[in-house]
C-alpha cells in the first residue's frame, strides 16, 4: 500500500466491532445454553478463527450480515475436534481456548501460524498445571503447537507476574470448571471484557481492585451482545486527525472501557482536541463518539499502570510522540516485545528510517520529537498494528511510504484501507 502525504482527514468514520469482546462473545455463546446473537461483530481474521475452533468442537455458528448467531450446548457440550485447532495469528484464541480445553473430558492439539508458535505460552501452561491441567507445548519451547488432555480442574487463587488479560481469562474460564472457587490477582488492571461478559452470560464473579474470583460451574444463559467499535482500531483515525494539519474527524462507536482508554488519557496530557459525544452503554460496556482536530502535541510520560490499558495502541502513540514537541518516554513496556511481532524493535528500527529521532530501552523508548518525517519502506512483518501505525504515519510525512505485506490489516480491520480513502486520505 503506497500512502502519500495527506490533505486534510474530514468526515465521519464508524469503527467495526471490538476484537476482545467478539472472540468472548463466541466462546461464552458456545458454552452457554441457548441461542446467543453477536451484533457489530469484528470479521477479522483473528475473530473468524476463534468461531473455526468453535464449529470443529460441534458448535452450530452461523454467520450472516445480520451478525452471528450460535447455538451454545452448555458448559460440558462441546465436543472432540474433527482436526488440530488452529487459531492462526489469534493470542487470544489460543490463550483463552486453552483455558477452556483444559477442563474437557478430551483431548486436542492446538497450533497457529509462525508468529503464534513463537509466542510465549507458558504464561498459561504454568497456572493451568497448577489447576491440575495436562497441557504441554508439543516441541518443549514453551510454544505452540500445544497438546491438551481435558482434566478435572481444582480451583487456585494465582497471582500472576504480568497484567495480562489473556492470562487473566484463561484461567477465570478454566476455572469455570474447577471444583472450587478459582481468583486471579494481576499487578495492574488489564481489560475486564471477560469479567464483564461472564456476568452478562449469568456468571458469579467478583471484582476487588486487581483481584478477580469466579465460582465454578455456573449456568452460563445464552444472550444477545451489541459490540461496541474497537478501540484499538479508533486508534488509528484519533492519530491521523490528530497530526495531519486541518483534519476534523467524527469517529463513531468506540468502545471506552476505563480498562481500554489509555490511548484517550495520553493523548489529553499531549495536549490533543478530542471531544467525547454521545456516551451510552452496551452489555456493560460503556460507548461513545470522539470528534478529533488537529492539534499541536506535546511529549509525554506513559508508564506503570496506565501501559496494559494502551498496549495495542503503543506503536501509533509513538508516531504521535514523533510528530509531536519535546520527549516522550515510554517504560515498562517489555510486553510489546512478545506481540504478533517485536514491536520494540520494529518501532524503534522504522521510526527511524523515517527520520525520527528515537531510541529503544530495555523495557520501552525515548522519542525526541518534533523531527520531519519522510517515507520510506516498511515491511508490516505480518503484524496488522505495525502496518497501520506506519500507514498514518505516512499520512504526514514528505514523500511516499509504502508498506509492505499490508494485507495483513485484515486480522483486526479489513476495510481499514478502504475508510481511511473514504476520509480523503
Ligand atoms: C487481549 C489482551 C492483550 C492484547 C491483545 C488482546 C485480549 O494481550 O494485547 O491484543 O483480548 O485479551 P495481553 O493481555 O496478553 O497483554
Amino acid at each position: 500500500m503506497l500512502i502519500n502525504k495527506s490533505s486534510p482527514l474530514k468526515g465521519e468514520v464508524t469503527i467495526p466491532g471490538d476484537k476482545s469482546i467478539s472472540h468472548r462473545g463466541v466462546m461464552l455463546g458456545a458454552i452457554a445454553q441457548g441461542t446467543t446473537r453477536i451484533m457489530n461483530f469484528l470479521q477479522g481474521a483473528d475473530c473468524l478463527s476463534t468461531i473455526d475452533c468453535f464449529q470443529k468442537m460441534g458448535i452450530e455458528i452461523s454467520n450472516d450480515n445480520s451478525g452471528i448467531t450460535i447455538q451454545g450446548k452448555g458448559l460440558d457440550g462441546l465436543s472432540a475436534p474433527t482436526g488440530i485447532l488452529d487459531v492462526g495469528n489469534s493470542g487470544t484464541t489460543v490463550r483463552l481456548i486453552s483455558g477452556i480445553l483444559a477442563g474437557q473430558s478430551f483431548s486436542c492439539e492446538l497450533t497457529g501460524d509462525e508468529s503464534i508458535q513463537s509466542r510465549p505460552m507458558g504464561r498459561i501452561i504454568t497456572p493451568l498445571s497448577q489447576m491440575g491441567a495436562d497441557i504441554t507445548s508439543i516441541h518443549s519451547n514453551q510454544c505452540a503447537p500445544l497438546a491438551i488432555h481435558g482434566q478435572q480442574l481444582n480451583g487456585i487463587h494465582y497471582h500472576s507476574p504480568i497484567a495480562s488479560a489473556q492470562v487473566k481469562s484463561c484461567i477465570l474460564l478454566a476455572g469455570l470448571y474447577a471444583d472450587s472457587e478459582t481468583g486471579v490477582t494481576e499487578p495492574y488492571l488489564s481489560r475486564n471484557h471477560t469479567e464483564l461478559m461472564l456476568k452478562h452470560f449469568g456468571a458469579d464473579i467478583k471484582t476487588k481492585q486487581t483481584t478477580v474470583t469466579v465460582e465454578p460451574k455456573p449456568r452460563l444463559v445464552g444472550c444477545d451482545i451489541v459490540v461496541p467499535g474497537d478501540i484499538s482500531s479508533a486508534a488509528y483515525f484519533i492519530a491521523a486527525a490528530l497530526i495531519v494539519p486541518g483534519s476534523e474527524l467524527l469517529i463513531k462507536n468506540v468502545g471506552i472501557n476505563p480498562t481500554r482508554d489509555g490511548i484517550l488519557r495520553v493523548c489529553q496530557d499531549m495536549g490533543a482536541n478530542i471531544t467525547l459525544l454521545n456516551t451510552v452503554h452496551s452489555a456493560g460496556e460503556p460507548v461513545a463518539d470522539l470528534l478529533v482536530k488537529h492539534s499541536s502535541l506535546k511529549g509525554t510520560v506513559i508508564e506503570g499502570e496506565i501501559i496494559p490499558a494502551l498496549i495495542d495502541e503503543l506503536p501509533v502513540i509513538a508516531v504521535l510522540a514523533s510528530y509531536a514537541q519535546g520527549t516522550t518516554i515510554i517504560r515498562n513496556a517489555e510486553e510489546l516485545k512478545v506481540k504478533e511481532s517485536n514491536r520494540l524493535d520494529i518501532i524503534v528500527q522504522e521510526l527511524s528510517a523515517m527520520g525520527a529521532d528515537i531510541a529503544g530501552t530495555d523495557d520501552g523508548m525515548i522519542i525526541h520529537g518534533g523531527r520531519p518525517l519522510t517515507g520510506a519502506a516498511v515491511d508490516s512483518r505480518l503484524d496488522h498494528r505495525i502496518a497501520m501505525s506506519f500507514a498514518v504515519a505516512g499520512l504526514a510525512a514528505e514523500g511516499a511510504t509504502e508498506i509492505l505485506r499490508s494485507d495483513c490489516v485484515a486480522i483486526s480491520y479489513p476495510d481499514f484501507f478502504k475508510d481511511l480513502v473514504h476520509l480523503s486520505a
